[in-house]
């Protein structure tokens, strides 16, 4: 019998092109180091939106790249799932922004909002509407201008983000339902609302009628993103009867070098399939995953054919794994 499949037939990513180091964090006057912050959290850069550039143009940017990677045009979309927490605007979605530029008059475009967990949620969404005949293509978008919440006075948070776009292009294809198929072959969603305070933005239209700043307790979230993270993986690894040495690699959320190395080691998976951007993009929230596997392709790691396994964490908090067959 055969099924459907949402399979990835093109990625692309957009950084804004202003490139900030820690060593320029310190020298704005934030009082840090390259080592405290590169020792923490193996971040060493980070790309920081102009002013006027909005999530719409890095994540309009990205799209044009993976749709040229799938050789289609935006007006044979008939999806678009964008994962965003900096909107340009309260609403409309900004996805509706990248439908219009993108000059795709069929179907939906929206938002989903599950913090730095946002691809893999837009992810599972768009999958599950291919699944069911609802979209035949879909370009799920993870895209952030996190430095407009930042609060640059609180070294704790501002040193750790960035800003960014990536963009997957997804096809209904068919599939014979076991996981030598080619397509997304399983998505995972928890969130556990009980720890909303631990990470947060401290405005809102319905609490303050402010945009208020990241607040984070930030060894909180380091003890839970461990654990949810290796679960979840372990989820996706166990629903799809796959062995951690079956994977060809690892795309984790990008938060921090002490999270996705910790995460490997529970799960035993090799560091040499890993894929790294922390290092140059910073946290990018829901940009990071997209952002790695455009970095990863265009490196010639990820191949036709190569097991890849997804996963993230934020604010919810809100965690999820993805298993794909490139
Ligand atoms: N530069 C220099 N010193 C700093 C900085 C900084 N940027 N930030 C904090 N410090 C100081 C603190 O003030 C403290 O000083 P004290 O001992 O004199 O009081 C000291 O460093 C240690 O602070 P801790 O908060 O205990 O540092 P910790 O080792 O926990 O590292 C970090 C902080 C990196 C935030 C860590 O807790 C972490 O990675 N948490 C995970 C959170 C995360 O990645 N969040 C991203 C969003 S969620 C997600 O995407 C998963």
């Amino acid at each position: 019998m055969s099924i459907i499949r949402s399979q990835i037939i093109g990625c692309g990513s957009y950084l804004p092109a202003k490139v900030v180091t820690n060593n320029d964090l310190a020298a704005m006057g934030v009082e840090t180091s390259d080592e405290w912050i590169v020792q923490r959290t193996g971040i060493k850069q980070r790309h920081i939106a102009a002013e006027g550039e909005k999530t719409s143009d890095l994540a309009i940017a990205a799209a044009r790249v993976a749709l040229k990677d799938a050789g289609i045009e935006g007006s044979d979309l008939d999806l678009i799932v964008l994962a965003t927490t900096t909107p340009d605007h309260t609403f409309p979605a900004t996805a509706a922004r990248v439908q219009a530029a993108l000059g795709m008059t069929k179907g939906a475009a929206f938002d989903v909002q599950a913090v730095c967990a946002g691809f893999v949620f837009a992810l599972a969404q768009a999958d599950n509407m291919i699944r069911l005949g609802q979209a035949k293509k879909a370009l799920v978008i993870g895209a952030e201008t996190f430095s407009r919440i930042l609060d640059w006075k609180d070294r704790t948070t501002c040193v750790l983000f960035g800003d960014g776009a990536g963009a997957v292009v997804l096809s209904a294809g068919e599939g014979k339902g076991d996981k030598t198929d080619r397509g997304v072959l399983s998505t995972h969603l928890h969130s556990d609302g009980t720890q909303y305070d631990i990470l947060m933005v401290d405005g809102g239209p319905s609490s303050t009628g402010t945009t208020g700043c990241v607040r984070m307790q930030g060894q909180e979230v380091f003890k839970h993103a461990i654990k949810r993270l290796a679960e979840v993986v372990d989820e996706a690894f166990k629903a799809n009867s796959v062995e951690p040495s079956e994977l060809d690699w690892f795309v984790p959320h990008q938060a921090n070098k002490r999270i996705i190395d910790g995460v490997a080691v529970k799960l035993k998976l090799d560091e040499s399939k890993v894929v790294l951007t922390v290092d140059k993009h910073g946290n990018t929230s829901a940009a990071s995953i997209p952002l790695a596997i455009a970095a990863a392709h265009a490196e010639g790691k990820i191949k036709p054919g190569h097991l890849v396994m997804i996963d993230a964490i934020g604010g919810g908090l809100a965690w999820g794994s993805a298993l794909i067959r490139w």
